[in-house]
């Protein structure tokens, strides 16, 4: 079977190899000892060309790896790479082959072997071949029996883990499989972290930095969510199998899509030690993230490496402390920052003739996640403690909080703008020649003002220690609370960090919303409610129930405040502000097609997710431009659900909602029929029209005038019937929307609002349709209001 169709030539493989300018072409899916590859025009393929194998060099790397790729898909995109930690200089001299000793082999331009499959114990009286399988895995195995088989890719992941291919442990040899990141976005060489099962045989993952520090754990798998515990994202799997397997020789997690389904997907542990799940794209040509974990950056240990500082909140998310520099500029830049900083200046007591220099002094950060390990001593007060570090050259840091506490060494894992339990103000070792003034010429005039300096510096001090005092209880108290999923904040408090709720962001039919920062400046969004008449009980059970709903594409919420007659939801912040404003009130750059796409796919998986994933079936009543809030990647989050729940859904305050916004309601709203998710989906599909034409559907610019009857989908309708989608596309576009993805749209926002809901589409459904995975129909005319 195997040797048959390493001797056949499918049409489509000549085809691609007549295309390409060269003489020799080997296109087939096996090596074998008389064959091998060499050079960048060779290439294996699997045997439907799903996946291809042959000399890959990552961007902006000058060096060449092997590497299999995904066929199917523009951006190449490796999937295993074998020589990660031996590059090579020059495909063309390099040679992958099977060595005497029956091993699949890497030879570079002397013919030295860089890389084996290193199987010992080969029968050499039978030969060996490796075959690329279009599950992406390459075999070796014997030619006369290719169901032995002697090495398999997936065995031996690189940072990415197939559909079907598992990682686990072997319980017989206690070997765990690791997917290990790249070094950096050019360097595909094993970095410092790393994913693998709990050696110790439990059903949980952890993530670590150098395979020993972890920094995350999936949670122990559930059987009966088919989940782990702490990715509750997993829950949506239109697309996804997801299982867990414990016997008495092994325990794997695998995953597979479901039959029917034809989608390119992958899983991958990052440069930046975060794992994540992406389907491609083929509409947009991009890859689409599902969900990612550690969901923040800065949670990744060691990212910034030492005397390195996190902070969620800039870009670069790494910076190096005041008097450090990068350790290596050229790593910087490529996104790996495991090697941290070092010091401008050496301290006076690594000096040759510490006699001649100014003793080392400290520089003082505030707000300051503490480095790990640290030494406590006791001492009765900060002198003693900044003396102690002093005395000894190693000691690099220290804080004072009744207990004295000493860094040695590089400082790892620090991040700014942090007030949890385990951060304070850090006093930092450098140099004295570090701290710029030098004050000797000037002692004189120092002298004269020195009294008055002396008296005003008092009363500042004086005020400033008792503000501080408020501000760290205010802060302990926030993050006291903030143990659980969401905080319960207190209205002072909100008061501070909205610097009394004077930033509005804007103001909608259930009150107000405003910009608060946190102490630990991550920025918030502060809602006010209003016409609450709730019992502080039953509010806080809704309240409570929303919070545990998380999904990419749904606005997360952080926390509420329910004192007196106030009702307040706490949410994170988004940068691009709404759907609404890009479209309609943005002076700024016009949203390009692509992004509007990703932000009609990601509104219907958040919507999907209520309707479909969460315990309750949440209808969200209220989907406009005004509520799908944009972070700053422009990925979209559905805001304001679950306010159905806390107010049910009522049409009056519909109807006021609606006001000016004709044509968002669905027919059933009038007819008296019982609110189902199909009303969201009409609201869903009206949207789409103003999102692909960039104007309200029945405002009095653009379209309407070409329109004549005034309500943009009408019109739309009738061109789609027509087979004119061009001219319904947003002028400021200038037709730059493949045809093909605008008919699409066009035909999910028509089969929405359709007037039976029976005929609209659920919005999983409506996933689906975006993605590609399920083709649509011109729908019929809908009989609009
Ligand atoms: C990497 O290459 C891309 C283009 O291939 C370029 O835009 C980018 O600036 C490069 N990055 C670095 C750090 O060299
Ligand atoms: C193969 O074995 C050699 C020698 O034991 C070792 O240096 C090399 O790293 C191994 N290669 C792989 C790919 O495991
Ligand atoms: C190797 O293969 C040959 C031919 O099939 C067989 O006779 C021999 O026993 C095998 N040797 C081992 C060690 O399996
Ligand atoms: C080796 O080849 C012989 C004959 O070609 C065959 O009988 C035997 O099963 C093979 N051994 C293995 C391990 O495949
Ligand atoms: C081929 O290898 C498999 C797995 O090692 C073995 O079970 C089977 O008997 C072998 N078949 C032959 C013809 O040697
Ligand atoms: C565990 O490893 C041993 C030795 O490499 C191997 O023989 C066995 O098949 C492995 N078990 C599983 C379940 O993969
Ligand atoms: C495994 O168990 C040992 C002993 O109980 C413990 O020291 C170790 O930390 C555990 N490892 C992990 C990764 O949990
Ligand atoms: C990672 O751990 C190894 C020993 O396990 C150690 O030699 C190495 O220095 C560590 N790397 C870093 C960056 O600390
Ligand atoms: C799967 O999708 C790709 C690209 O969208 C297409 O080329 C291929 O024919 C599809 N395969 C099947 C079996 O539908
Ligand atoms: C400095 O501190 C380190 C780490 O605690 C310790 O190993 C070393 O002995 C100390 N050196 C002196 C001179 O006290």
């Amino acid at each position: 079977m195997a040797s048959m169709r390493g001797n056949l030539l499918p049409s489509s493989i000549l085809s691609l190899c007549l295309l390409s300018l060269l003489s020799v072409c080997k296109s087939t899916d096996t090596i074998t000892s008389i064959s091998s590859l060499s050079g960048t025009n060779q290439k294996l393929t699997s045997a439907q060309g799903k996946f291809a194998l042959g000399f890959y060099q990552p961007p902006n790397s000058s060096y060449w790896y092997i590497a299999i790729w995904f066929n199917t898909i523009s951006l190449q995109t490796p999937v295993f790479i074998a020589n990660r930690n031996a590059p090579l200089t020059d495909p063309a001299t390099s040679q992958l082959t099977i060595s005497s000793d029956g091993n699949l082999v890497l030879l570079n331009g002397f013919k030295t072997e860089v890389w084996s499959t290193n199987v010992t114990g080969i029968n050499l009286s039978n030969k060996t071949q490796a075959v690329l399988e279009d599950n992406g895995n390459l075999v070796l195995s014997y030619v006369s029996n290719t169901s032995d088989v002697l090495w398999q890719s997936i065995d031996n992941p690189t940072d990415t883990l197939l559909p079907g291919s598992k990682l686990g442990l072997n319980k017989t040899t206690g070997i765990s499989q690791r997917l290990i990141a790249w070094k950096s976005l050019a360097d595909p060489a094993e970095g410092i972290f790393s994913l693998e099962l709990d050696p110790n045989g439990s059903s949980q993952y952890f993530i670590q930095w150098n395979k020993t520090e972890g920094y995350w754990t999936s949670g122990p798998w559930s059987e009966t969510q088919k989940i782990f515990s702490l990715i509750p994202e997993m829950t949506e799997e239109y697309v996804y199998n997801y299982k867990y397997v414990s016997n008495s020789q092994e325990n794997y997690f695998t995953y597979s899509i479901k039959p029917g389904i034809n989608l390119t997907s992958r899983f991958i542990i990052n440069h930046n030690g975060q794992i994540n799940q992406q389907t491609w794209v083929d509409t947009i040509q991009q890859w689409v993230l599902f969900w990612s974990q550690p969901r923040q950056t800065c949670e990744v240990y060691g990212l910034c490496g030492p005397y390195g500082s996190c902070n969620v909140n800039k870009l670069p998310y790494c910076n190096c402390l005041q008097g450090f520099t990068q350790q290596s500029k050229n790593d910087y830049s490529l996104e790996d920052y495991s090697g941290g900083c070092v010091r401008k200046t050496k301290l006076q007591c690594e000096s040759s003739d510490p006699t001649k220099v100014q003793q080392d002094k400290f520089y003082v950060l505030y707000n300051m996640r503490f480095p790990d390990n640290s030494k406590s001593m006791q001492v009765n007060s900060a002198e003693e403690c900044e003396s102690a570090c002093l005395n000894n050259c190693s000691c690099s840091a220290y804080s004072y909080k009744s207990v004295c506490n000493l860094w040695h060494g590089g400082l790892m894992n620090l991040q700014d703008g942090y007030t949890s339990s385990n951060g304070g103000t850090l006093y930092l070792r450098l140099a004295a020649s570090e701290f710029s003034a030098s004050k000797r010429n000037k002692r004189l005039i120092i002298g004269l003002v020195a009294g008055g300096i002396v008296a005003i510096l008092f009363c500042i001090i004086v005020i400033l220690v008792v503000m501080k005092r408020k501000r760290d209880l205010r802060s302990a108290r926030m993050l006291k609370v903030s143990q659980g999923t969401l905080i319960a904040f207190r209205y002072d408090d909100l008061q501070f960090v909205t610097k009394n709720f004077s930033e509005k962001l804007g103001a909608g039919a259930f009150g107000s919303v405003y910009k608060g920062l946190l102490p630990d400046s991550t920025a918030i969004a502060v809602k006010k409610l209003d016409g609450f008449h709730q019992g502080e009980k039953q509010f806080r059970a809704e309240v409570s129930t929303i919070g545990t709903i998380q999904h990419v594409n749904l606005v997360r919420l952080i926390g509420f405040c329910s004192e007196a007659s106030y009702r307040i939801l706490v949410y994170e912040y988004m940068p691009n502000s709404s759907l609404e404003t890009q479209l309609f009130n943005s002076r700024d750059a016009v949203l390009n097609w692509s992004t509007r796409y990703q932000i009609a796919l990601g509104t219907a998986r958040g919507l999907a997710y209520l309707h479909e994933k969460c315990v309750d079936c949440i209808i969200h009543c209220d989907i406009k431009p005004e509520n799908i809030l944009l972070d700053d990647n422009f990925v979209p989050k559905v805001s304001d659900f679950g306010f159905s729940k806390l107010l049910g859904c009522d049409f009056s305050r519909v109807l006021t909602t609606m006001r000016g916004a004709r044509g968002y309601l669905a027919p059933e709203w009038i007819t008296g029929a019982p609110i189902t998710p199909k009303a969201d989906v009409f609201n869903y599909g009206v949207m789409l029209f103003e999102l692909i034409s960039g104007h309200r559907n029945n405002s009095d610019q653009g379209y309407s005038k070409i329109s004549g009857s005034g309500f943009f989908p009408t019109f739309a309708a009738t061109k789609l019937i027509e087979g004119d989608v061009q001219t319904l596309l947003d002028h400021n576009l200038n037709g730059e929307a493949p045809i093909e993805e605008l008919e699409r749209v066009c035909k999910v926002a028509c089969w929405c609002i359709q007037d039976d809901e029976t005929t609209r589409p659920t919005m999983g459904q409506v996933v689906q349709i975006l993605e590609g995975i399920l083709e649509v129909n011109t729908p019929p005319m809908p009989v609009l209001l």
